[in-house]
């Protein structure tokens, strides 16, 4: 039977994710547009955000929070080009983005000694294998396997190396020890629902240290940039962008830190989507066609839920039907963008930060046993 209640947001993508409950273009309204974003109000827009994200995310004091271009991938690739190759890194990969991280620094930042620690999609590679005398790569949730590293028990608090997290699935929705992790990213456009346009680079004192006292081998562009003369540039810190942000994005971000603000911070935000991803949960234990990617719910992610169909025993079939059910629930304005990632193992990714609902996944199981029956080739 076809359900009768759809998902009051089909919005289930994992980036863009969806906006904020109740947004709308209205609170960009009072966007400071057509001005310079180094005039004073357009400075003190770009402070607020730094200000008010430290605080959501309750970062030491002393660690610097700066705005830089090219979403969480300019952030991570700035961090890779400026501070490899200082020691050995070891590369922590178990999905697409993790592997693209290895491309970079295999392929482009040549020669870096690095140690590869890797792992197939639905799982962890073996995180006590890292060597703390080394620095660390790491996404700490992968977002096209729903797969996250459980704490940061792993990371060594005396470590010598760095470690460099790509944290933007995992930012506003799971817990970081900012004591075991010297670089950390993320972008305006994943668990906030902010636009995206933007990368966020979180920088410890060890991560500064190094900036000043080591040069890659390689060039680096102007937007990768962070030191002058041996001294970090501290305005790239205090609003001061590398190029020129688009003040649009930036009004889209501060509404979006109101909202978690309003809502009670950081501990409600990843409340909202630990019920979220307890409420898809009970609808895949029920559903015998589908399973978890991530078996070990020690592991499973709360946010980028990746699921696999329980008979893999024929992938071309198991793709095509992934195809048939993400377009009938598009038709339908049931669920959009919830097919798993292009070089996952088929089945369903759905996203369960804090701008989504738990009513609208609660509504959305029905469809997806709905369009499971529907797709029977
Ligand atoms: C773990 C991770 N790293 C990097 C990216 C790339 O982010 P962006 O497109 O914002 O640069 C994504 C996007 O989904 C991601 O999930």
């Amino acid at each position: 039977m076809k359900p009768t209640r759809r998902p009051a947001n089909p919005c289930f993508s994992s980036g863009p994710c969806a906006k904020r409950p109740g947004w709308s273009p209205a609170v960009l309204s009072g966007a400071l547009l057509g001005r310079s974003h180094r005039s004073a109000p357009g400075t003190a827009r770009l402070v607020e955000v730094i200000e008010r994200s430290r605080t959501l995310l309750q970062m030491p004091a002393d660690y610097r929070l700066g705005i830089v271009a090219g979403s969480d991938t300019g952030a991570v690739e700035l961090a890779l080009w400026s501070l490899l190759g200082a020691r050995g890194v070891d590369l922590l990969s178990w999905e697409n983005f993790g592997e693209g991280w290895v491309e970079d620094v295999t392929r482009q930042l040549k020669p870096v000694d690095y140690r590869l620690l890797q792992a197939p999609y639905g799982k962890l590679p073996d995180l006590e294998a890292v060597d703390p005398e080394r620095d660390t790569v790491f996404v700490w949730n992968g977002t096209t396997s729903g797969v996250r590293v459980p704490n940061g028990d792993w990371i060594a608090t005396d470590r010598r190396g760095l470690t460099i997290c790509d944290a933007t699935s995992a930012a506003f929705a799971m817990r970081l020890p900012w004591d075991k992790l010297d670089v950390v990213t993320w972008s305006w456009q994943k668990a906030l629902g902010g636009e995206a346009a933007h990368g966020m680079l979180a920088l410890s004192p060890r991560a500064v240290e190094r900036l000043e006292s080591y040069t890659p081998p390689w060039p680096l562009p102007k937007l990768f940039r962070l030191t002058s003369k041996g001294k970090l540039i501290e305005g790239v810190f205090q609003g001061e962008t590398i190029n020129t942000p688009s003040m649009l994005c930036v009004e889209d971000w501060l509404f979006a830190l109101d909202w978690a603000e309003r809502i009670g911070g950081l501990e409600a935000l990843i409340a909202r989507a630990d019920a979220n991803a307890a409420a898809l949960d009970r609808w895949v234990r029920r559903a015998d066609w589908i399973e978890h990617l991530a078996a070990d719910p020690a592991i499973r992610s709360n946010t980028s839920v990746c699921l696999q169909f329980a008979d893999r025993s024929d992938v071309e079939a198991n793709t095509a039907r992934q195809k048939a059910i993400a377009k009938l629930l598009e038709a339908e304005d049931a669920a959009y963008d919830i097919g798993a990632y292009r070089d996952a193992p088929p089945g369903l990714r759905i996203w369960c930060g804090a701008t989504v609902d738990t009513s609208d996944i609660e509504a959305l199981g029905p469809w997806l046993d709905w369009a499971w029956e529907q797709s029977r080739p």
